[in-house]
């Protein structure tokens, strides 16, 4: 979402990982208890995520020795930090909350290995000029990715998913990302940048991993209602049809919001600083249950 930057917005800050403590063991599987289907395909989030920040772990490692700066060398390494704190948070979450309420989510964690790890994984049998190139392709994705995942942090921080019941454990799980995604949100871009990446190399990959996304998020909202005993199982039209209602009434970011922000990014020139407001996402941060528990 594209705002003016407010004056009170420090800007670029120091990133860091910070500890966190969650308890989801009495999170119902309809962690939205009004909203089923957002519920499902929020979720669909976390079997995808642990998978996806370790990849950008290891990308991120792989060009850390390639980047002589020494602020943005500081900031890879609090990205790094933070993702693999995601990943590992997401891990837990997907066994206490998903698994503990039953789900199977072996297959579809499956789908996720193999885009991570087979399609977007280290390939050591290439020679030094195709390792660089194939380099440059991951960096472009989660430049692209970022940007999306800054965007959902800004707008889950700001929705009233309260109004759906929403299980106060999970909101936080998903705002305490969201506001470190806000917070992080310049660090692949700036690295997209120090590599001198092409408008067109670093766009087309945004266009193609932001619909590889939404149709990963659309398949996990279905696996999940199929795997769920309390609801019926719908074909492709009909879970569509629900997830635009969900939409529609605030539950997700409509499809006409996901659009408008990619359009924003492609503009010439464009700038992570305008998707979120990094104040805001601090002050969620200093106040996050899960953030004060662990330091408590
Ligand atoms: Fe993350
Ligand atoms: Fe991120």
């Amino acid at each position: 979402m594209s705002r003016k930057v407010s004056a009170l917005d420090p800007g670029k800050v120091d990133v860091h990982a910070r500890n966190v403590s969650f308890d989801w063991r009495n999170t119902p599987l309809h962690w939205m208890a009004l909203d089923p289907v957002a519920s499902h395909l929020i979720s669909a989030l976390t079997l995808l995520l642990p998978e996806g920040e370790r990849m950008f772990c290891a990308a991120f490692t792989e060009a850390l020795p390639l980047i002589a700066d020494e602020k943005l060398r500081e900031d890879v390494l609090g990205f790094i930090g933070q993702e693999s704190m995601h990943a590992r948070t997401h891990d837990k979450a997907i066994e206490e909350f998903l698994e503990g309420n039953g789900i199977d989510v072996r297959p579809f964690v499956a789908h996720a290995e193999y885009i991570f790890r087979t399609i977007l994984g280290p390939r050591t049998e290439l020679g030094p000029v195709a390792q660089r190139q194939y380099l440059l392709e991951r960096l472009a994705v989660i430049s692209g990715l970022e940007h999306m995942f800054a965007f959902l942090g800004d707008w889950i921080i700001n929705a009233d998913l309260e109004r759906f019941g929403a299980d106060p454990a999970m909101l936080d799980l998903y705002r305490w990302h969201g506001a470190e995604e806000v917070e992080h949100r310049n660090v692949a871009h700036d690295v997209a940048e120090y590599f001198d990446m092409s408008y067109t190399r670093r766009n087309l990959a945004m266009v193609i991993a932001v619909f590889s996304l939404l149709l990963f998020l659309i398949r996990g909202a279905k696996f999940l209602t199929h795997e769920d005993p309390a609801l019926d199982k719908p074909g492709y039209p009909r879970m569509l049809w629900r997830i635009v209602g969900s939409m529609r009434r605030g539950a997700l970011p409509s499809f006409s919001m996901i659009g408008r922000s990619l359009a924003h990014c492609l503009k010439p020139g464009y700038s992570p600083e305008v998707v979120g407001n990094t104040a805001q996402a601090l002050a969620y941060l200093a106040t996050s249950p899960a953030a004060r528990a662990a330091a408590s």
